[in-house]
């Protein structure tokens, strides 16, 4: 990848492409080295006299050895530059020895011998866990520090119930507490209605308005140009929709719906603002899964006839890229939508707000890459309250069919 490699005397100076901190400097490196070789080159052909040969090759050994000693030099700031890279991204942190670090976290991140041996299928020798390296970055460090700081197999602490929602938004995630005994809530505990009955009576407290809590109308009822209706989408899926994915559900309203349909739906979701969104999907008999959108999918290839999403494309794909704002990022998202989903199986990408023409514009272009059939295709200015100077939002509803690719 992106290296030059420069013959200098016998020994070898190579230039691993570099990152955007260290660029300048092996520019830096790379120019010293030409000037050395340029210098070199001019020792060795200067020379008018033939006579004086013992001490010209006296003077060329003096001259490669300090050749040597410069592209030493250089191997060694290579080095130490990327250790500094290493401890800027947050890689080398997170070393079990570390004392500053909680107990169960260093447990946590030691590597255990198999208890049988080496694994004679997989030749794997040690068990290992380990966190994402966005842990190690400040604050998540810090927070995750505090997350981790318990007592064994004791009740968990109290701590401030946004914590674990802090971390996952910092990108940590999965979260390595696994070691105490968790505080259930009463509405936990208390009785559930049987199924379908629940869907609609989940015994427990409404976490919110909107797909953040109980809505008996979202598609049944149009209430915009944009809103596409569950009936008229496995109309069209001919009674080959029987699995779905929701991501960023909610209150599972979605599955809801499809589960009336005896269509199977698992609804990811985290705790907005700290409610306990999973607990009333788990509440109304459907399927929670506490997962950001900036994960990969814990699915494997071609599994799903639908997806469906809302808001996702806004939250999703990866934090490093700055939230879903860049293209990439958004490829993140939609490429492992792709992935998850079955060649035939429908996107439904459901009321989009877009933050103007130009993400819809974004978001388009991605859709027509990925080749997909557009079955549905509805966009609606959002209706401002003011004429304001904002540029305008709109919604995007597009029902896409996946195609069969070789
Ligand atoms: C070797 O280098 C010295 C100076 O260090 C110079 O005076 C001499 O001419 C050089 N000899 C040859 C053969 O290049
Ligand atoms: C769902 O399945 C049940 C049991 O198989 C069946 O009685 C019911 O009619 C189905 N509902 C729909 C909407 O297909």
């Amino acid at each position: 990848m992106g290296s030059v490699s420069l013959q200098i005397g016998d020994g070898t100076a190579r230039f691993r492409r570099a990152t955007l901190c260290s660029s300048a400097l092996h520019l830096l490196m790379l120019s010293s080295v030409i000037t050395t070789n340029l210098f070199a080159f001019y020792a060795f052909t200067s020379s008018p006299s033939s006579s004086s040969a013992a001490a010209h090759a006296r003077n060329i050994s003096l001259i490669s050895e300090n050749v040597a000693l410069i592209v030493r030099e250089i191997e060694a700031s290579e080095r130490r530059l990327h250790q500094i890279e290493r401890e800027l991204a947050g890689y080398d942190t997170f070393d079990p020895a570390k004392s500053s670090l909680p107990p169960d976290l260093k447990l946590f991140l030691a590597r255990h011998p198999l208890p049988l041996g080496r694994d004679a299928r997989s030749g794997i020798t040690e068990m290992v866990s380990s966190v994402a390296h966005s842990c190690a970055r400040s604050p998540a460090a810090d927070l995750l520090a505090r997350y981790m700081s318990y007592e064994p197999a004791a009740p968990c602490p109290l701590d401030d119930p946004f914590l674990p929602q802090k971390l996952v938004a910092k990108a940590c995630e999965p979260l390595p507490r696994r070691r105490c005994l968790s505080h259930s809530t009463a509405t936990a505990a208390a009785p559930r209605l049987p199924f379908p009955q629940s869907l609609w009576s989940p015994g427990t407290k409404n976490p919110g308005a909107g797909i953040y809590g109980l809505d008996k109308q979202l598609w049944i009822k149009p209430r915009r140009k944009s809103d596409i209706l569950i009936d008229d989408v496995l109309a069209l899926g001919r009674g080959g929709i029987r699995i779905g994915f929701d991501i960023g559900g909610g209150a599972g309203n979605f599955a809801a719906r499809m589960a009336e349909r005896n269509v199977t739906v698992v609804t990811s979701t985290l705790e907005v603002g700290g409610k306990p969104m999973n607990e009333f999907i788990a509440a109304r008999g459907l399927f929670p899964l506490l997962l950001s959108p900036s994960q990969r999918f814990p699915f494997i290839d071609s599994v799903f006839d639908l997806v469906h999403t809302m808001n996702a494309l806004d939250e999703g794909g990866a934090p490093a890229l700055g939230q879903a704002s860049r293209t990439e990022a958004l490829e993140f998202l939609m490429f492992d939508i792709d992935r998850v989903l079955r060649p035939g199986g429908f996107f439904w990408l459901d009321n989009y707000l877009c933050a103007g023409d130009e993400r819809k514009r974004m978001v388009t272009r991605l859709i027509e890459r990925l080749a997909y059939k557009k079955l549905k295709w509805a966009v609606e200015e959002k209706a401002e309250a003011s004429g304001t100077e904002k540029a305008q939002q709109l919604y995007l509803s597009a029902l896409l069919q996946k195609p069969a690719r070789g």
